[in-house]
């Protein structure tokens, strides 16, 4: 499963990828607006960083609007991956896009037909949001089940399931399990990821054992 991080803060981006866990980032317009930093300058800055895709988002709703935005987005590097909004204007754009050789994600993706209407159009990534929908008491994790369990039954598809709305270390399991070709967290996920508690006891015995063999192994 690729790690994706889902955020549009370049210093946690950069500590992320020197520690060779990125293969791609995701943003939105409430990323964007959390960081606080020009979109267009941010997302170049991103893209020299990270290797793999980077989710830049159209901001407007209207088909005409978001086809030129989503033209600017794809000039800003090769790696930018076009995030359109699961809505008929949205996929009319990110058709247009596929059908010029751009990445897309079809974002906001809440149901299994949502995602078939992705795939129906080519998207190179779907995002199912699985902790809105736990947020809503529906289980987040048995949409990624259903849309992996549907898109492998159809050679064709080739849409990537990209597990979105993580909020722990639990979720990216499960969404392993599930299936999910990619999962896309938060940096604190992927950072709680590291964390058990007998990684740290064992560790700090291992510490104190060395210490005491008086050894130096430089
Ligand atoms: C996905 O690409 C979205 O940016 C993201 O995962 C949304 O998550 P949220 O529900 O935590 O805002």
């Amino acid at each position: 499963m690729k790690f994706f991080v889902d955020t549009a803060n370049v210093d946690e981006i950069r500590e992320l990828a020197d520690m060779g866990m990125l293969d791609g980032v995701t943003t939105n317009p409430s990323l964007i607006n959390k960081a606080g930093k020009d979109f267009i300058e941010t997302i170049t800055e991103i893209c020299k960083i990270v290797d793999g895709p980077v989710s830049a988002e159209v901001a407007a709703t209207d088909y005409e609007t978001m086809m030129k935005e989503g033209e600017k987005l794809a000039t800003i590097a090769d790696n930018v991956c076009v995030k359109v909004p699961l809505t008929p204007a949205g996929l009319k754009v990110g058709k247009n896009l596929v059908d010029n050789g751009q990445e897309i994600n079809v974002t906001l993706c809440f149901s299994a037909a949502q995602a078939l209407l992705a795939a129906k159009i080519g998207a190179t990534y779907v995002s199912p949001f699985i902790g809105r929908l736990d947020d809503i008491g529906q289980e987040g994790m048995q949409l990624i089940r259903d849309i992996n369990t549907i898109y492998s039954s159809y050679d064709r598809i080739n849409t990537q399931v990209l597990a979105a709305s993580v909020r722990g270390a639990q979720h990216v399991v499960q969404a392993a399990l599930a299936g999910a070709d990619v999962v896309t967290v938060p940096p604190a996920v992927l950072h709680q990821m590291f964390k058990h508690p007998l990684t740290d006891n064992g560790l700090e015995k291992f510490v104190s054992d060395w210490k005491a063999t008086g050894q130096s192994i430089l």
